[in-house]
């Protein structure tokens, strides 16, 4: 028996620990994987790919990025713009089909986010065996408690957060962050908690600048002479739209900017000296933390697992410390955003953090 393996969408912290895991666990059974390479664009004829040999795959769950290569933009994007679905021509999954068929591959495992796991998706509903992975940075995938990449990516958040925070208070300044996370507000809330940030601005909750000057001159009264303030890429004033870097050329748009016109404006409103840094990449590259390693590699073991038992269009999902699964549809419906209301905000607002609502 032969399976293929992809990666898509943006690289993340533990991919390389779900390869660990899916060679393993495959090799074992006594099947062959093969690796494509550079995400769905690896099925195009004559296909891309090499063989995955356990001797070769032992000791890359340390390892950021991803061996086998991806990609977020190209033939297959399933998500486009603002995230509106894209129907992967009938042509080019036929292509992807034959290749599949020619080598021999029985059933195919899609590493992604939202938009890759549509693409799968769209592969499943036409008669593909496939099985999905949920991997995202942003947490954003309904039907996971969580993925592995967040908490590198938080990491790298609180990392930075604490190394601005000296610069901070040696010149008394308001130091803004910006973050990614795309149109959820996840790894802005959490590395923004962790890092002490006395303001966080996430695209779920519109926020007003006077509220968030209001709240730094509060400190300024009690005695804090400086503030850090974290914004998500896809923060927004209420009534304000999305501050977009670039079209996203056949893919999804690419957020970027927000933190600067925050910094601007928060600057005219307060009269402080105020900074901002875009964490940018940062936030993707690098080792997983310990809990991704584990996280990727239990994922990729259950996604042979799914296929041994013939239970194709599904997503591996990780729900209360036990890693299952769920139907990919019902992954990819909808984003999971963070609730306004929910209990990690209300318990962000009563340490006294300002949403700027
Ligand atoms: O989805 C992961 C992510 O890092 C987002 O947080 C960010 O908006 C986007 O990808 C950046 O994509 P690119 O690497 O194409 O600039």
């Amino acid at each position: 028996m032969r399976i293929g393996l992809l990666n898509g969408g943006g690289d993340c912290p533990g991919l390389n620990a779900v390869t660990h895991g899916v060679v393993g666990t495959a090799t074992r059974l006594g099947w062959e994987v093969l690796g494509f390479r550079d995400g769905y664009e690896g099925l195009l004829a004559p296909g891309d790919y090499k063989i995955l040999k356990v001797e070769k795959t032992e000791g890359i769950l340390k390892l950021g990025g991803t061996i086998l290569g991806t990609s977020n933009r190209g033939h297959f994007a399933g998500k486009v713009g603002e995230g509106g679905v894209r129907r992967i021509p009938k042509e080019l999954m036929e292509a992807a089909f034959q290749t599949l068929r020619r080598l021999d591959v029985s059933a195919l495992i899609c590493v992604g986010g939202d938009g890759s796991l549509t693409t799968a998706l769209q592969f499943h509903e036409e008669g593909f065996p496939v099985v999905g992975v949920p991997k995202t940075i942003d947490n954003d995938l309904d039907a996971t408690a969580t993925s592995f990449g967040f908490d590198s990516a938080v990491q790298v958040v609180t990392e930075a957060l604490d190394r601005l925070h000296t610069t901070a208070e040696s010149h008394r300044r308001v130091m803004v962050l910006e973050v990614m996370g795309r149109h959820a507000g996840w790894i802005a809330l959490y590395g923004g908690i962790a890092g002490g940030a006395s303001s966080i601005l996430i695209p779920e909750i519109p926020f007003a600048y006077e509220k968030v000057a209001e709240a730094i001159l509060e400190r300024e009264r009690l005695g804090f002479h400086s503030a850090l303030v974290v914004v998500a890429e896809g923060a927004a004033p209420a009534g304000g739209s999305l501050v977009v870097e670039d079209a996203g050329g056949g893919g999804e748009v690419r957020l970027g900017g927000v933190g600067d016109l925050v910094a601007k404006r928060l600057a005219e409103l307060t009269g402080k000296e105020t900074r901002c840094t875009r964490l940018g990449h940062l936030q993707r590259g690098g080792s997983p933390t310990c809990l991704d390693r584990v996280l990727g590699m239990r994922f990729g073991v259950e996604a042979v697992k799914l296929i041994e038992e013939k239970r194709f269009g599904r997503m591996v999902s990780y729900q209360q410390y036990h890693v299952g699964s769920v139907l990919i549809e019902d992954a990819v419906r909808k984003l999971k955003l963070v609730d306004p209301e929910g209990e990690i905000v209300e318990a962000a607002k009563s340490v006294g953090i300002c949403f700027g609502d």
